[in-house]
């Protein structure tokens, strides 16, 4: 009997469609080997929908996705439309109203020569970052008085619950104890100035109680950037809050090879949840066939292992990880003289090829 998946699937801006089409042929591919039964449904939502229709993502819609198994999206950004608009609207609404309160960002190195960091090994760069993604100052809570006047106040709140920081960092904890690695949680904050991530201090401990067999470490942010260069050995799995995460995977994200292999999940354990590429739109690069999908075929990769299928997502990981190991996908994006459809036609060709446990 084959296993039925519906998979909400939005390209999005920019080379979100490009990367998003290499990422389903290759969920096709890996589909048919592994004998899943996948049915996609397309939604235009991005910025030309918008332009066209002045739809963002319409309620009905909003209902209609969260019925899927998952979701895949591309990017969403465009600048002929207001900075943060559909931002905002697509991709903070499905974060927010679907509750994916953890955004997963593994950093794996896969070859040596792709990292920019002198030395460093595949063993040294593999840690998860368990990002905070329904709170801080992405809760939209800002405003203006004497907007526009010289005596102009902007404000916006970060905000964190109890509730919000606590289910995320007992998720962290049971990551690190499945990951069964190094067995060690590190949590990052900014508690010494920002005296209202005492929650964050508090809770951490709390929870960790619960988990004797897991070490708990901790960093500040701004030195977690600086160990992220210098010693990424030293992470296993890390939490942190909504806006430090989405920083401090933009670093980790270069470390592993950069942005067009770096993928994410946002999660709520047991529900429908969503997976993207890291980077974003990159206007500049979209409809040139050049634009790396691998981040898109990675999220494919996430996806698959989050519904249960982890054979399927083996095949993907290995496939990418052998094609960056023997450098027929030498380097990245634009500079590899490799375009987009053919960086999936090489995924594609790997797939069956590839030892997965049986
Ligand atoms: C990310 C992105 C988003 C974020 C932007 C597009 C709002 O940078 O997913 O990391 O800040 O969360
Ligand atoms: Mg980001």
């Amino acid at each position: 009997m084959s296993r039925t998946y519906s998979i909400a699937v939005i390209p999005g801006d920019g080379i979100g469609p490009e990367v998003v089409r290499e990422g389903l042929r290759v969920l096709e591919r890996v589909a048919s080997i592994e004998g899943l039964d996948v049915r996609l449904t397309r939604y235009p939502f991005g910025a030309e929908h918008y332009l066209g229709t002045k739809e963002v993502l319409p309620d009905s819609a909003f209902e209609e996705i969260r019925e899927h198994s998952a979701i895949l999206l591309g990017a969403i950004g465009d600048p002929r439309i207001q900075v943060g608009f559909l931002e905002f609207g697509i991709i903070a609404r499905l974060r927010f109203g679907l509750d994916l309160y953890v955004n997963l960002r593994p950093v794996k190195l896969y070859a040596e020569h792709l990292c920019p960091l002198k030395g460093k090994r595949p063993e040294e760069v593999d840690f998860v970052v368990v990002r905070e993604n329904t709170e801080d100052a992405y809760a939209g809570m800002f405003g203006y008085f004497k907007r526009g006047t010289p005596d102009e106040i902007a404000t916006q709140e970060i905000l964190f619950t109890r509730k919000g920081t606590e289910r995320v960092i007992r998720y962290a904890f049971e990551l690190a104890r499945r990951r069964a690695r190094a067995r060690k949680l590190t949590l990052v904050d900014k508690a010494n100035a920002v005296r209202a991530m005492d929650l964050w201090t508090r809770t951490f401990e709390e929870v960790g109680a619960e988990f004797p067999d897991i070490a708990r470490d901790h960093a500040y942010i701004d030195a977690a950037t600086m160990w992220c260069v210098k010693n990424p050995e030293w992470f296993d799995t890390v939490v942190t809050s909504n806006m430090f995460g989405d920083i401090l995977t933009d670093l980790a994200a270069m470390v592993q090879g950069g942005l067009g292999i770096a993928a994410s999940g946002n999660i709520h354990p047991g529900r429908v949840s969503l997976f993207e590429p890291i980077h974003g739109s990159a206007p500049k690069y979209a409809g040139r066939n050049v634009a790396n999908p691998l981040a898109a075929i990675m999220a494919v990769q996430m996806m698959l292992d989050y519904l249960g299928e982890p054979r399927a997502a083996a095949r993907i990981e290995e496939a990418v990880a052998g094609l960056l190991r023997s450098k027929r996908v030498p380097s990245l994006g634009s500079d590899s003289g490799l375009g987009t459809s053919q960086v999936g036609d090489l995924v594609i060709g790997e797939l069956e090829r590839v030892q997965v446990p049986v």
